[in-house]
């Protein structure tokens, strides 16, 4: 092979990478395809499985039955710290900002002798039952509008029920807990993970973009067609 041979190969190579250079430089021009504002393409249904799990979780709560029987006591007598700034928890203990929370469970509503309850906390009528004393710290003015009682509430259902817990302690002879409403945990924890496990099912959806994909060169030989225009105009 001489020199002049190896020279022909070399100009071919090179001849043919100018080639594909060009090639992409031009298609590149004609082919502009816009970056998406997010990378990667959109999963329709892994969206509404969220939306199906989180929906359906928000409005079922558990029974505070099932909650409590979930419920960490210990737990609870540490987050009942605030309350102690306005409740006496101890056997005997008096007034203080708020009215003394020994036998709260099943006590009548707003009844401890010299403290002074609001019209909210008078007029409700009944005792402090499980059901009520959770709807009551879950939000304190919601449930009892005009209450005096300055705690937000804790938002937490689990949190609630801890606390609950505790304070259903705090008698000489504490009230039975509620039931827990014997399906639901089971049910509840199975259902729960199951939307997740149910995620996988978008790899269908890896057959949508092709939808995507094709639109850009719809656009961009729009965007030729103009070119060829303006070069007309010229
Ligand atoms: C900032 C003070 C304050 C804090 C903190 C507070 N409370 Fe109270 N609580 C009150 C007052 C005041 C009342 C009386 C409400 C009324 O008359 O409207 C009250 C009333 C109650 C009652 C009704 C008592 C009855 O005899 O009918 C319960 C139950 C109760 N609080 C539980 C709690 C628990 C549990 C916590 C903590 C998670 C807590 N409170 C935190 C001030 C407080």
């Amino acid at each position: 092979m001489d020199s002049f041979e190896l020279n022909k190969i070399a100009g071919a190579f090179l001849g043919t990478l100018l080639f594909a250079m060009w090639l992409s430089v031009i298609s590149g021009g004609i082919f502009s395809h816009d970056k998406p504002a997010k990378p990667g393409y959109p999963l329709p249904a892994a969206q509404e499985v969220v939306e199906a799990g989180g929906g359906a979780a928000a409005p079922s709560i558990p029974p505070i039955g099932t909650r409590l029987s979930l419920a960490d006591v210990k737990k609870g007598e540490v987050d009942t710290k605030p309350c102690q700034s306005c409740h006496n928890l101890e056997k005997g203990g008096g007034v203080k900002i708020g009215p003394p929370l020994f036998g709260i469970v099943t006590r009548p509503k707003g009844t401890v002798a010299g403290f002074e309850y609001s019209e909210a906390i008078k007029s409700k009528g009944g005792t402090w039952t499980y059901e009520e004393l959770d709807a009551f710290l879950a939000n304190p003015k919601a449930y009892a509008q005009g209450t005096k009682m300055a705690y937000a509430g804790e938002a937490d259902p689990a949190k609630r029920a801890d606390l609950i817990d505790y304070l259903h302690t705090l008698s000489d002879s504490p009230e039975p807990l509620p039931a827990a409403g014997s399906a639901p945990p089971p049910a509840d924890s199975a259902a729960a993970p199951s939307p997740k496990l149910e995620s996988p099912p978008p790899a269908k959806n890896e057959a949508l973009p092709p939808a995507k994909i094709e639109a850009p060169p719809a656009k961009s030989s729009k965007g030729a067609l103009a070119k060829a225009a303006l070069k007309q105009a010229k």
